[in-house]
């Protein structure tokens, strides 16, 4: 029931989409988790469906509803988003938006942590870092998605450290914002991001993670065109 042949420019190609936080256990009814909400990711697997594409949307925890024509799998821990990503058939694009936690905690009781009295503490918390996502689709391979695209969440030093992480990743393209506070982007409605291609850098006014996202699509549309064999 979507739109038209001439209106689906991205038809015909598979794109994953890696949305929302991810939760890491530390017993049962505790996790370690980040304030994303996943709305820039939906909303970008949305636009991209608009487009035509076949999305798969894998998403950590969140309150969203699944975009019309988008299939959702949920996931947990970074570790199910990996091994869901990485166990996808071949995709043409990677959009990984998702706000994966960098570290989880080194082990997970069975049981519920218990105090012995008011005053008890925990040991401090062990760390191990979690897979990168991004990274692991970003490696040359026979089945790497030909366009992989970052986020780089920074809160100071935006456009270096987000040139800086698409050359670490290994990606092709980086949308770096900026998540401090005062920019209410993480879990806000709006978001202003820094394009980082190998052509260079584009600057986007501020707009709703909605405009974001049907911009993007369009990028991705655009640059499938541009390849002669599309
Ligand atoms: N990412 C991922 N798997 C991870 C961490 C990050 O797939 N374990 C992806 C995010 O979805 C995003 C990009 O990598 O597309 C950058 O995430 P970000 O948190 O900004 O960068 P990191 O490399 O984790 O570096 P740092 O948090 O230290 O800035
Ligand atoms: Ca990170």
């Amino acid at each position: 029931q979507r739109v038209r042949q001439e209106e689906t420019p991205l038809a015909g190609k598979k794109v994953v989409v890696t949305a929302g936080p991810t939760h890491e256990p530390l017993d049962p009814v505790r996790y370690l988790a980040n304030r994303s909400s996943g709305r820039q990711g939906y909303a970008i697997a949305d636009a991209l469906a608009d487009l035509g594409a076949d999305v798969t949307l894998v998403s950590g925890p969140t309150e969203l509803r699944a975009p019309a024509g988008v299939e959702v799998i949920p996931c947990e821990t970074a570790r199910d988003m990996q091994a869901t990503v990485m166990g996808l058939p071949p995709q043409d694009v990677a959009v990984c938006t998702a706000a994966v936690a960098d570290w989880r905690p080194a082990s997970e009781a069975n049981q519920k942590m218990k105090k012995k009295d008011r005053s008890d503490v925990p040991a401090p918390l062990s760390l191990v870092a979690n897979p990168d996502i991004l990274a692991d689709l970003s490696m040359p391979s026979a089945s790497r998605p030909r366009l992989v695209v970052g986020f780089a969440a920074e809160t100071e030093n935006v456009e270096s450290y987000a040139i800086a992480k698409r050359a670490r990743k290994g990606c092709d393209w980086i949308v770096a914002n900026d998540v401090s506070p005062a920019t209410n982007v993480m879990g806000g409605l709006e978001n202003q991001i820094l394009l980082i291609t190998q052509d260079g850098v584009e600057y986007w006014p501020r707009m709703t993670k909605e405009e974001v996202a049907r911009r993007l699509a369009l990028s991705i549309s655009d640059w499938f065109c541009s390849k002669s064999d599309f």
